[in-house]
């Protein structure tokens, strides 16, 4: 079971949209996925069609974890669309606050995944758009970070300033490695993201870099207000195939790891 963090402190990135669409794409590959809304948002959890989930919910696990009594993550688990999502209202907000003065505070969500079954080849948490306690307990419990980088230009002061953050929480947990960055809204007739790419390359190789890029499609915004994953909502999009290929990268990649 490996976990990812789809995370960057930058609003609107695509996080969400990648861990929804990225989980479709591993299910469509014989994969089972775990998907964790760690933002008080809730914005994954709504792009499922839950709105309000039921208690337990991520905010019940962790403070009840927090207390001290372990937490059991089974019972907060809903599916849908042939995954499993594990969802988050706004009650999780709190929890920024609530987490500061418990002892063993980052590594809260790793113990209560250390719970979980052993079905599960990846557990996809999709992080809020901050670096607070919620995002770093995702870090601490991480295998790998997956950034989604709009392409444009101050994404890149973003992406970099994460990475500095990155290494404040390998002090933590010294296993987590980067697994690259995924440029979402790409749209090849602006040169700026052609430039966003290339830095990136500059700066971090071109490994670090997803070949696949996620092109700017209407069908993937429709898709989340429809409930659904991209493939489940139009198989034939630009979307679904960017999304596609990119599962097929990101497979790759974990295996030469
Ligand atoms: N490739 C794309 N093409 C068109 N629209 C997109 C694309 N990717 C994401 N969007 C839309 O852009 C908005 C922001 O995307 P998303 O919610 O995935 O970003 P986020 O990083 O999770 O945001 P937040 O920081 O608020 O959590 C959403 O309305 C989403 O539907
Ligand atoms: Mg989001």
């Amino acid at each position: 079971m490996k976990i990812v963090s789809i995370a960057i402190q930058k609003g609107g990135a695509g996080k969400t949209t990648t861990t929804m669409n990225l989980a479709a794409a591993l299910r469509d590959s014989g994969k089972k996925c775990l998907l964790i809304d760690l933002d008080p948002q809730g914005s994954l959890s709504q792009s499922f069609g839950i709105a309000d989930p039921s208690e337990p919910n991520i905010y019940h696990l962790l403070k009840q974890e927090s207390a001290g009594d372990p937490a059991s993550p089974k019972d907060a688990i809903l599916e849908r669309c042939g995954m499993d999502i594990l969802p988050s209202s706004l009650e999780l907000a709190s929890a920024e606050l609530e987490l500061v003065s418990v002892y063993g505070r980052e590594h809260i969500l790793s113990q209560i995944l250390q719970r979980l079954d052993s079905k599960y080849d990846f557990v996809l948490l999709d992080c809020p758009p901050s670096i607070g306690m919620l995002t770093v307990n995702a870090l601490v419990a991480s295998h790998y970070l997956l950034m989604p980088v709009l392409a444009e230009f101050l994404s890149l002061k973003g992406a970099k300033s994460f990475l500095k953050h990155l290494n404040l929480v390998r002090r933590l947990n010294t296993a987590l490695e980067m697994l690259g960055f995924v440029i979402t809204r790409y749209d090849e007739r602006k040169t700026m993201t052609g430039e966003v790419e290339a830095r990136l390359k500059e700066d971090f190789g071109d490994e670090m870099v997803f070949e696949a890029r996620i092109r700017n499609n209407i069908a993937l915004a429709k898709a989340q207000q429809a409930g659904m994953d991209i493939f489940s909502f139009q198989k034939s999009s630009n979307g679904a195939a960017d999304y596609q290929k990119m599962g097929q990268e990101f497979l790759r990649k974990i295996s030469q790891k």
